[in-house]
């Protein structure tokens, strides 16, 4: 039995072949999204992967409605598994928000559906870590969720000479629009041609912008001249006084392709122009009005980054780590008439916080040794009459203790590793 076109299955390391995603590799990719969206003070949510298909039908815009797995459940409901997570966000957030002091910071990592074309990038599942930012008007808030956004990456390994944030503003291209088009209904089906102007054969985007009574140059005009709005001038103020004015560039070329964003808009992109988007973004202001049918007014923004274009990104710079296996203890069962204590040490040591791997049947010493060796332990015990011999696999060096010293010793030794890694 295949799976489907376009997911994934993640295996632990070694990896069985190369079609298939690191588990490992996964986990290491959400522990920095999670510790760097911690340390600027985001809090994580979550909320269901099906959602009533009226939540996004009525939201995003048509691109993505297009991309909807939805069904009718058992009791004939309209449902779809999230293809985004920012209307659930603003529902939940409407629901809830009297009890949160504003602004709040929330963080989530779902995994989200997309029927798309399959290509490079691009799958029909993938995770998304989702930071935003709610109930704030001031722009010092996009400056600190792009911030956010910067330092992730770099997180990662990565520098300003590997990606760029493209800074636009949708009120930019609304003034464009509204100055060139008398149609307000239109406004939408323009930025849409805008968003495809990068992908799409220039000579359709030509006929499409004329229909809508635009004339092609005077629009590609206005990208190249790319002049900061003073709302983006102030945003781009805040992070010059970060130090990471080097990250990000006005460029108008970005408008974003989702219907709900209001204000300033954002995309990261590798600097090569190798991959589609790392991460978009932006201001979304009326969406939690919306969902709400007017009840709750509240300011929001915030972006997404997929873990796709992510990895692919930081495996062609040489950035993903090497994944070596969390073990710290093999326990060596030589002697089958110890296997009993074994087991009490065994237990022990797990309860003191160590990662124990041991034999779970009999088996020859020098197996269980090239066992804890595969599995890249940090130290092997095993028992010799009432004394543990712990050896440390990284410097080679034995010692005999009595078994109650062993947690004690080990936590000396873990120490003396880690000044090795750093020397
Ligand atoms: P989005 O631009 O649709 O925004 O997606 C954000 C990122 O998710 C993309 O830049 C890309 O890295 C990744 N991504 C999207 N679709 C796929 C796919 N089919 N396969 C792999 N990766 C993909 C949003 O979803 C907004 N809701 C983000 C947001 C949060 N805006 C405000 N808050």
């Amino acid at each position: 039995m295949e799976r489907l076109p376009g997911f994934r299955d993640f295996y632990p390391e070694p990896l069985p072949s190369n079609d298939v995603w690191s588990a490992d590799l996964r986990t290491y990719v959400f522990d920095t999204w999670r510790s760097v969206a911690r340390s600027y003070g985001f809090s994580e949510y979550d909320g269901p992967p099906l959602e009533p298909t009226d939540l996004f039908t009525k939201k995003s815009g048509d691109e993505i409605v297009g991309q909807l797995y939805n069904f009718t459940d058992k009791g004939d409901r309209a449902v779809a598994l999230r293809p985004e997570m920012t209307p659930t966000l603003a529902r939940m957030a409407a629901a809830a928000e009297r009890n949160y002091k504003k602004p709040f910071k929330w963080f989530s990592i779902p995994q989200l559906f997309r029927y798309e074309r399959q290509q490079k990038g691009r799958l029909r599942e993938h995770f998304q870590l989702n930071c935003d930012i709610l109930g704030e008007e001031s722009t010092a808030a996009d400056a600190e969720l792009i911030a956010l956004l910067i330092d992730t990456l770099r997180a990662l390994g990565l520098s300003s000479e590997d990606f760029v944030v493209r800074l636009s503003s949708r009120n930019a291209w609304q003034d464009f629009f509204e100055a060139h088009c008398k149609d307000p209904d239109r406004a939408y089906e323009f930025f849409q041609v805008i968003d495809k102007l990068e992908r799409e054969d220039p000579e359709v985007s030509d006929t499409k912008l004329a229909s809508l009574g635009f004339a092609p140059e005077e629009v590609r005009e206005f990208i190249r001249a790319g002049r900061p709005t003073p709302e983006l001038a102030g945003i781009l103020e805040d992070l010059a006084a970060r130090g990471l004015r080097d990250f990000v560039r006005v460029d108008y070329g970005v408008i974003r392709g989702l219907a709900y964003y209001s204000g300033p808009v954002f995309e990261a992109f590798d600097r090569k122009g190798e991959f589609r988007a790392i991460a978009g973004g932006g201001r979304y202001n009326q969406l939690i009005s919306l969902i709400s049918d007017g009840k709750v007014d509240l300011p929001a923004l915030g972006f997404g980054m997929g873990d796709v274009v992510l990895t692919e990104l930081l495996k062609s710079r040489g950035l993903l780590p090497e994944m070596r296996g969390d073990i710290d203890v093999f326990f060596l069962i030589e002697d089958e008439q110890l296997r009993h204590a074994s087991l009490r040490q065994i237990q022990q040591l797990r309860e003191d916080g160590y990662n124990v791997e041991f034999p779970l049947t009999p088996s020859k010493g020098n197996k269980q040794f090239k066992r804890a060796m595969e599995l890249g332990a940090d130290f092997t015990v095993r028992l010799e009459g009432h004394m543990a011999v712990v050896k440390n696999l990284r410097t080679r060096a034995e010692m005999r203790l009595a078994p109650e010293e062993l947690t004690e010793h080990l936590v000396d030794a873990i120490v003396d590793n880690m000044d090795e890694d750093e020397l």
